[in-house]
């Protein structure tokens, strides 16, 4: 079966990590798979998102360039693949949309739902895992050894928003998946695969 994951969560929720048994898991059962970021994806989409983390610019101008690199990716790589019986499993896609710009930062639901529609209109993922921490966890955990990006120097407030509106989203639907992401890294792993065996 071919499927659309994404991978949602906080800076700092520890996707990376969880991203990696996904793909390990669809390994061991010898599933074609691709795995894939947003903002990011293709060379342009890169570029643009080199651009997103750095460069200061106002929230309207934000939200579009992240629908402008998720327009190309989703019709370079993200389509091509499905098309394919390829699954792809995603670091972040739309949900983030709402969740950081949306929640943090405030620019309107209707600003983002234009876009979606016409950006994807068909198309949603078909299982989302948001992995869900405490803000003050997750700033802990985003290294300091490295310089952090505009969106990982927000404050602890930004982030709750972020958090909540991610939560929001998932109540009542059941594309979302919510894995308490404070557990033991065997216990979310065990509900990961949970989830991902009701798919593959
Ligand atoms: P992230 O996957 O967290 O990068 P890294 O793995 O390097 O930490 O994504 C980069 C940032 O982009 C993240 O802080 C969230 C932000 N983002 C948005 O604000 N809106 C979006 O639509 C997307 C896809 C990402």
């Amino acid at each position: 079966m071919t499927i659309f994951i994404t991978v949602e969560g906080i800076d700092g929720a520890g996707k990376s990590t969880h991203l990696e048994f996904i793909a390990k898991t669809f390994d061991a059962k010898s599933m074609p798979y691709i795995m894939t970021r947003e903002p990011g994806g293709t060379e342009l989409g890169e570029k643009i998102r080199s651009i997103l983390l750095h460069d200061d610019m106002t929230v309207s101008t934000e939200t579009l360039l992240m629908f402008s690199a998720r327009n190309e990716h989703l019709q370079k790589k993200i389509l091509p693949s499905i098309n394919q019986g390829v699954s792809v499993i995603c670091d972040r896609f739309t949900d983030a949309s709402y969740a950081y710009q949306q929640g943090g930062k405030g620019i309107e639901s209707n600003f983002i739902e234009v876009l979606e529609k016409l950006v994807h209109p068909e198309l949603q993922p078909d299982l989302t895992f948001i992995f869900d921490i405490k803000p003050s966890i997750a700033r802990s955990r985003i290294s300091h050894e490295r310089d952090l990006d505009k969106f990982e120097r927000s404050s602890e407030e930004f982030f709750k928003a972020v958090r909540n509106n991610y939560l929001n989203r998932a109540k009542n639907n059941s594309r979302y998946c919510v894995i308490d992401s404070s557990q033991t890294i065997e216990k979310i792993q065990k509900e990961i695969l949970v989830k991902l065996e009701e798919f593959i």
